[in-house]
């Protein structure tokens, strides 16, 4: 019986023995069989957070296939479903289907990279020790901005299963997007590889399991306590423009964003 949970857990997120004995199956009985009758997600509801294996989520992300957005979702609340959240049962009722729209900037429109736009859906749902996930968002949202992407370290590209020559190739070198917008994330991609947009299918699935990583890193040292600054911060330069260009500013246009400024203005 054991054996039998043990096995389809792996087939259904994709993730190795090892990785599943050590964090992902810290809950020998696998909580996520039921939930209480016509449980859905209410308004503000929020389910706890459990620490998970970042290459292992990675995997699930990138096997999720489907989009950016879903892959992200689904493959972060798939795996918080099979962990040791006291509230594994109910990201198992959770409809990921619905993550689907955010594909390639939203159906295709190029806008909020999809990625992005999951990590919002999925944080908006989730508590850290009893408390919102939502302060953690700009970190994710600045690591996706700043780095140069999708990952390449050998232990990420093995641990998702994509460490050969033919993807590699596909994917070409990792470039920063510099920017939350799908559209400057894959026309720069573009740019450093002298590829077309219609070629993004592996290296955007890679950045997709990338992301997923990343959320399940930030969150994993959230969930520790750790202090987070200096991990994924706004630039220098934000955080400059900000010291005038705030919500409550009074001498000019009110500014309230935390994207790269200098990626649309010029300086003054
Ligand atoms: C020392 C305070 C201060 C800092 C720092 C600052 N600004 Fe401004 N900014 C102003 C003021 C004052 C105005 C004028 C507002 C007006 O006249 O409507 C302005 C106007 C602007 C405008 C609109 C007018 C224009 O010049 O195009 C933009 C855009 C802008 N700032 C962007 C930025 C960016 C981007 C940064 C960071 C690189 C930045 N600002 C840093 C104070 C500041
Ligand atoms: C994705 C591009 C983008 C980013 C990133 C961005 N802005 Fe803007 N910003 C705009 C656009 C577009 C406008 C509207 C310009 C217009 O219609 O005249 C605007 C308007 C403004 C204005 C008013 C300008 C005016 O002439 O009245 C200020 C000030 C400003 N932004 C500051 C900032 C600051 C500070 C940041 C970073 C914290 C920032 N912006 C990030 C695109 C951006």
């Amino acid at each position: 019986m054991t054996m039998d949970r043990r096995q389809a857990l792996t087939h259904i997120i994709g993730i190795s023995g090892a990785a599943a004995g050590s964090v992902l199956m810290a809950n020998p009985v696998l909580a996520a069989t039921s939930t209480a009758e016509g449980w859905s997600l209410q308004l503000k509801e929020r389910l706890a957070y459990a620490k998970l294996d970042p290459h292992a989520v990675a995997k699930a992300a990138y096997e999720a296939g489907n989009g950016c957005m879903y892959q992200v979702f689904h493959g972060l609340v798939a795996s918080l479903a099979a962990s040791s959240s006291v509230d594994a049962a109910k990201f198992a009722q959770i409809p990921t289907a619905m993550a689907h729209y955010g594909y390639a900037g939203i159906l295709g429109e190029g806008s909020v990279c999809g990625n992005v736009n999951a990590t919002g859906m999925l944080f908006n749902l989730l508590s850290i020790n009893g408390e919102p996930a939502n302060p953690y968002l700009t970190r994710v949202l600045r690591y996706y901005e700043q780095e140069a992407l999708p990952l390449r370290d050998e232990a990420f590209l093995n641990a998702i299963g994509a460490n050969t020559e033919e993807k590699k190739a596909a994917v070409g070198k990792p470039t920063v997007a510099g920017s939350v917008l799908c559209h400057s994330s894959i026309t720069n991609w573009a740019r450093e590889n002298g590829k077309n947009a219609a070629e993004k299918g592996e290296r955007c699935s890679e950045l997709s399991a990338t992301i997923a990583y990343q959320i399940v890193v930030i969150l994993n040292k959230a969930m520790d306590g750790e202090d987070l600054s200096g991990i994924n911060d706004i630039t220098d330069t934000v955080g400059s423009c900000q010291t005038c260009h705030t919500k409550a500013e009074s001498f000019g246009p009110s500014v309230m964003t935390n994207m790269e400024c200098d990626v649309c203005h010029g300086g003054h």
